[in-house]
């Protein structure tokens, strides 16, 4: 029985590092299990837009090439044909990147490893966004970095200046200048960069200030996230010791997924690819808009400039996570606005929205029901607050346990959570929808 340890070893390790918030990842993974729930959460790319024949062709030839390079080891910067396509596409937005400066990372998250690894020290502080993208949230403080908002006495910044998770917002020209004239190091995360609605993506910052910027690319958005492929452009000078630190990761990134992008950029009109992707994912933004607007209208959300999500705030002070159990009831899922929050916050209760990976008609029945499970979930507060205050006036010194959890943010009994998610109309999935709900990835992105 010696493999029961290691076993729960593993299993101890997924859940220290992927857990961020492990009520809100049990909610999630209780709504992803459920075909029936419209997930407004994850993150996830459209299956629809997986170019699943194409792949399957240009992983064919990368298997038949003669030297089987796919399946031999590489060296830790990456395959050269691919590290010159990134290169290439960086320059016509401006930058001065060449090969030699890129390396080929197990997707955009490992190249923001990389940049804390070799940018922030223990007790260091780091400005974000107010809401930020949470893995990345997550990293940072695991790499011993204090997470703040804005750029007062930072050690460095991190930032989405195209498309930025969750808001789908861009830096304008005057906020551009200031992160470059305040001079501190900068994390560039271009991860959605080439999901802006309005056309192609625009100058990165690393084209006006190489030695200040860690620029970090991903294929995840624009092709799929499994083949975990994404790219670090470090600052010059800190070029070897990336590498290095690459190499004491993982060697290389994966050799076969490497040598499948690189045929299929080969062969691909990649500029007619990301512009189709624009327009599917612009009309489902809009989509989502205007449901929200329909049945919604109290909330406020700004329109995203791109990306796979709308960040909504709905100027109540009450339980993100409580609203969560209430949505899933009601059949649909989100992610809660405290997880994109670097202090972690929960007011005033906002969510992030997820337009990409749910079909039109699929996003405004998942609003409808969202605009229910509010409706129902105000109700239930109010009741509580008026029994709490009920109570104070016959002078109990008790207080609901359901207020609390409801207006101030706490925790509920693990136990309340599971029943208030388990029983909503769960119908028996047929086995293949079974089959993919269950592939879906768990946790935020
Ligand atoms: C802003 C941002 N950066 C980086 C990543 C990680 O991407 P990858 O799949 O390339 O690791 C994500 C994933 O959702 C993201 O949203």
């Amino acid at each position: 029985m010696w493999g029961c340890p290691v076993a729960h070893v593993a299993s101890t390790l997924v859940a220290t590092v992927f857990t961020v918030n492990p009520r809100i990842e049990r909610l999630q993974r209780a709504g992803a299990a459920n075909p029936d729930v419209v997930s407004l959460a994850g993150g996830l790319p459209s299956e629809k837009q997986f170019p699943r024949r194409r792949l399957a062709a240009a992983f064919t030839r990368a298997l038949g090439e003669r030297q089987a390079s796919a399946l031999q080891y590489g060296w830790p910067e990456g395959r050269d044909r691919l590290r010159a396509w990134i290169a290439e596409r960086m320059c016509r937005r401006g930058a001065q990147v060449s090969a030699d400066d890129v390396i080929v990372t197990s997707g955009a998250q490992q190249a923001l490893a990389l940049a804390a690894r070799l940018q922030l020290r223990r007790g260091e502080r780091l400005g974000l966004d107010a809401e930020s993208y949470p893995a990345a949230i997550d990293l940072f403080r695991t790499r011993g970095a204090v997470p703040v908002v804005g750029g007062e006495r930072v050690a460095a910044r991190y930032v989405m200046p195209e498309v930025a998770n969750p808001h789908g917002r861009g830096l304008d020209a005057r906020e551009r200048r200031a992160l470059l004239e305040a001079g501190v190091p900068l994390v560039e995360d271009d991860a959605y960069a080439e999901l802006r609605f309005d056309g192609p993506p625009g100058r990165p910052l690393c084209a006006d200030a190489r030695a200040q910027v860690w620029y970090v690319g991903s294929f995840s958005k624009v092709l799929a996230p499994g083949l975990r492929v994404g790219w670090l452009v470090p600052p010059p000078k800190q070029l070897k010791r990336a590498l290095r630190q690459k190499r004491d990761l993982d060697l290389q990134a994966n050799s076969l997924a490497q040598a499948v992008l690189e045929d299929f950029l080969w062969r691909e009109d990649f500029d007619a690819w990301t512009e189709r992707l624009r327009r599917f994912y612009r009309r489902r933004a809009e989509r989502l808009a205007a449901a929200l607007a329909k049945h919604l209208p109290a909330w406020r959300f700004e329109r995203p400039r791109g990306g796979f999500s709308l960040w909504v705030e709905t100027g109540e002070d009450l339980d993100d996570t409580q609203f969560l159990a209430t949505a899933i009831r009601h059949g649909v899922s989100f992610d809660p606005g405290r997880l994109f929050r670097p202090a972690g916050g929960t007011r005033p209760l906002a969510l992030r929205l997820c337009f990409s990976a749910e079909p039109g008609a699929r996003l405004d029945a998942g609003v409808a029901r969202l605009a229910r499970a509010w409706d129902a979930f105000r109700r239930e507060a109010d009741r509580l607050s008026a029994h709490a205050s009920g109570r104070a006036r016959v002078g109990s010194r008790r207080v609901s346990s359901g207020v609390r959890a409801l207006r101030a943010g706490r925790r509920a009994g693990s136990a309340a959570v599971d029943a208030l998610v388990a029983p909503v109309g769960r119908k028996a999935a047929h086995p293949r929808r079974r089959a993919r709900v269950q592939a879906r990835p768990r946790g935020v992105r």
